[in-house]
């Protein structure tokens, strides 16, 4: 197949673009959209080894319709693929959102399975292959992301043998039992299996697919690697843990800006004179526990634990609002919500203060800041970002994070009270125990997590991920051999080093 190849040696392939649409300003100047960076995490991350290499991202902009093609951003090159409205309702919605997403947080909601849906998914993967192709130069390293794209790999590489593939998982990946449900897991696997490096959140996430590519694919293991036969030889795949992080230095520099400071006593100030504040930061998800969250706070209430004048902020932002699951997880939480305000209200107070809306950073660093306690109990998540930035904001050392057990970010922040969100009993306790610890314990447990997230920041993340790729074994080697790279980083291209730990 003859592919018109481009001149990038970075390429990044991901659901989403790192940038939005300016809303109420669709054309610009020259008559072309407008588009703004989103602040999101990967974008972070990438975008100094984008400027670096003249990288260029492919992904979705988000909405049904043409696709706005290659264009720039804030001097960022980028790709929009096109998703059609059945692609939108067969692709999104249904594969990646009703059968994926909730297979792969421990079925917490019942996954469906559509033969449609799969067919949609092969589909679009195939679109971003095919534009990750197009954009690659010769021995380009190319980075896919997350479970929307995970037949990209395998089919990458079949047009493009010479380029350096990465995968990196952002959610869990479930123990087998859970995984064998799925009817194309053989597919999904062998579609992953054609990355030179799997990242996962968790050793446990890897752990999970290497079992995964013994039972469902028969393919045999060796400590993190799999062998997978090939013609005239093997290829020699790596599945490892690599953390994702957060700009926590970019975080905490909007945290100690005056006026985001002001906004944080503005907002203690707006919440009258409250004894305690709780904070929830979520997208609207099942998998965030928020309803077991609600119950205990509405239990914590009715026995008194709390003291008087306790309001929980819970920011809720809206998310996937066209699935089902999400719509009555809306109404569950809404229903609740108005239940402990009915019950444990006053006129002008109100113990819930319940927020459907998505803010900019500055607004939620000074909501981190006005917080005693964050409340981060998902019932499953492949880390929790939240957690992190969090810890991130609190420059003065205090605050307290309660943190579910079932997060990614469980096994890295050791100075959080951990919980099992399911036990209602022991979430009220801890969260007890942590509005009450004294200061000097706060300040220790604090201290050391805003440690940890200086360190392990997003920086180090990609260029952990990026360096191993980088030294991967890559491609067909003769059987018993050690395997000899079929597509190498330019020597120098991906050069990229996390800065020393400040
Ligand atoms: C999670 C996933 C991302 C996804 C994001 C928002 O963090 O790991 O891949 O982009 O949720 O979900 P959405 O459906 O709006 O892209």
């Amino acid at each position: 197949m003859s592919l018109q190849q481009s001149e990038h040696n970075f390429v990044v392939v991901a659901s989403r673009l790192p940038v939005d649409r300016v809303a109420g300003n669709e054309q610009g100047p020259g008559g072309e959209p407008e588009w703004r960076t989103s602040p999101g995490g990967l974008v972070t991350a990438l975008e100094p080894v984008m400027r670096e290499t003249g990288g260029i991202w492919i992904g979705w902009s988000g909405d049904a319709g043409p696709a706005p093609g290659a264009f720039e951003a804030d001097g960022l090159h980028l790709v929009g693929l096109a998703l059609s409205e059945t692609e939108v309702r067969q692709f999104y919605e249904g594969f990646c959102n009703a059968t994926l997403w909730p297979l792969y947080h421990d079925v917490i909601a019942p996954p469906q399975f559509h033969r449609r849906w799969w067919e949609s998914y092969v589909a679009v993967n195939r679109r971003f292959a095919l534009a990750a192709a197009e954009q690659a130069a010769s021995g380009a390293t190319v980075w896919v992301h997350d479970y929307q794209l995970q037949l990209v790999p395998r089919m990458l590489r079949e047009l493009r043998n010479d380029v350096r593939i990465g995968f990196f998982n952002h959610i869990p990946f479930p123990g087998y039992e859970i995984f064998a449900q799925l009817p194309w897991r053989r597919q999904v696997v062998e579609g992953l299996l054609g990355a030179d490096l799997l990242g996962f959140q968790r050793r446990a996430d890897a752990t999970n697919f290497l079992r995964a590519c013994r039972r469902a694919v028969g393919l045999t293991t060796r400590g993190s690697t799999v062998r997978v036969p090939e013609p005239g030889g093997y290829r020699e795949i790596q599945a490892a843990a690599f953390p994702i992080s957060i700009d926590a230095k970019g975080l905490e520099e909007i945290a100690r800006r005056d006026s985001v400071r002001k906004r944080a006593w503005q907002i203690r100030e707006a919440l009258e004179e409250p004894g305690l504040v709780l904070l929830g930061v979520d997208r609207l998800d099942y998998t965030k526990g928020i309803l077991h969250r609600l119950r205990a706070y509405g239990e914590l209430l009715g026995d008194g634990r709390l003291g008087p004048r306790v309001v929980l902020v819970q920011v809720a932002s809206p998310s996937r609002e066209r699935v089902e699951a999400y719509q009555l997880l809306r109404d569950e939480v809404e229903v609740m919500v108005g239940r402990i305000n009915g019950q444990y209200g006053e006129v002008g107070y109100s113990p819930v203060d319940y927020l459907h809306q998505s803010y900019p950073r500055e607004e939620m660093a000074a909501l981190y800041l006005s917080a005693d306690v964050m409340l981060v109990t998902p019932l499953r998540d492949g880390m929790n970002l939240v957690a992190k930035e969090y810890v991130a904001s609190r420059f003065d050392e205090s605050g307290t994070l309660v943190l579910s057990e079932f997060t990614g970010a469980a096994d890295e922040l050791a100075g959080a009270f951990l919980v099992n969100p399911h036990d209602i009993d022991g979430l009220k306790d801890t969260i007890v125990r942590a509005a009450t610890i004294g200061p000097a314990e706060a300040r220790r447990r604090m201290r050391a997590m805003r440690r940890r997230v200086r360190e392990h920041d997003v920086a180090r993340w990609a260029a952990d991920f990026l360096t191993t790729l980088g030294q991967a074994p890559g491609g067909s080697g003769p059987a018993g051999a050690g395997g000899q790279a079929s597509s190498v980083v330019p020597p120098g291209g991906i050069s990229y080093r996390a800065a020393p730990p400040a």
